[in-house]
């Protein structure tokens, strides 16, 4: 697909609605995140406005993080915590970082804000590379359900009230995995776009990704909380370790 994408869309299109928007608690992937950070320290790729970050830090974890958007980072520095993290502005497909870390994590299905095959093993080789032997890789995506679109393509109704409708559009080509996608909210007064493209990967390039960076694949359960992986999951967290080797 053709679009103007880069790695700072996403930040400057949806850093003014970021933290206003339904996500999940943050308290099962901060205990999550938290038992496998050890003595730390850990990074977080594409940090954000600090939702697990910041949770994180204040459980006395030390905490490093890397974003391409400016925009982000500054909702961050404005909440209680957040001007005390290091963060690098940094493009997650292709970094450098000292091997120090215990953990690195990569949440909210944000590998897939990388389009290409390419930029996402460079991303698993960079994420490798910061780790200490021994230490962790997660990441947390959401399952490819390609039943969800008909010829390629889905509307669908997001909320709706008297004054307001969301709707998610989306095209998808199957031939490169990739969706692109509108968040179209129309009320009373206009029409605000919320875009957002991504590449999606299947669990099993996913361990292909990370064998080819010198991972292995320890871990991987439908949810923050550990059940299990199955065929109905709709996420999964998927745990990678640098050999002590
Ligand atoms: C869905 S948000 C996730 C933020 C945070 N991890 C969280 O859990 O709330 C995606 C983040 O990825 C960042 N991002 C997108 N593409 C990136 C890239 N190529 N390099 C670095 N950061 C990127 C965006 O700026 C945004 O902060």
């Amino acid at each position: 697909m053709n679009t103007d994408w880069d790695a700072l869309t996403y930040g400057t299109r949806w850093s003014g609605i970021y933290d206003g928007l339904p996500w999940p608690a943050p308290d099962d992937a901060v205990d999550f995140l938290h038992k496998l950070a050890g003595d730390g320290p850990a990074l977080e790729l594409a940090i954000g406005t600090g939702r697990l970050a910041i949770p994180l830090a204040e459980r006395g974890v030390e905490i490093h993080g890397l974003d391409s958007s400016q925009d982000m980072i500054d909702k961050m520095r404005q909440k209680q915590g957040g001007a005390d993290i290091q963060v690098t502005l940094a493009d997650i497909s292709s970094f450098e970082a000292q091997p120090d870390y215990s953990l690195a994590f990569l949440v909210l299905n944000t590998i897939y804000a990388l389009q290409t095959q390419e930029q996402q093993v460079s991303c698993f080789r960079s994420a490798a590379a910061a780790l200490r032997p021994g230490g962790y890789f997660v990441v947390e995506a959401f399952m490819p359900d390609p039943t969800r679109f008909q010829r390629n393509s889905r509307a669908h109704v997001l909320d709706i009230g008297l004054d307001h409708v969301l709707i998610e559009a989306d095209k998808h080509d199957p031939s490169t995995q990739q969706i692109l996608e509108q968040h179209i909210h129309l009320k009373n007064g206009g029409v605000e776009l919320f875009p957002a493209f991504l590449r999606y990967v299947w669990p099993s390039e996913m361990d292909l990704m990370a064998q080819l960076a010198g991972l292995r694949k320890v871990d991987r359960f439908g949810s923050w909380t550990r059940d299990p992986f199955t065929a109905q999951s709709g996420l999964h967290v998927s745990v990678y370790q640098r050999p002590e080797q």
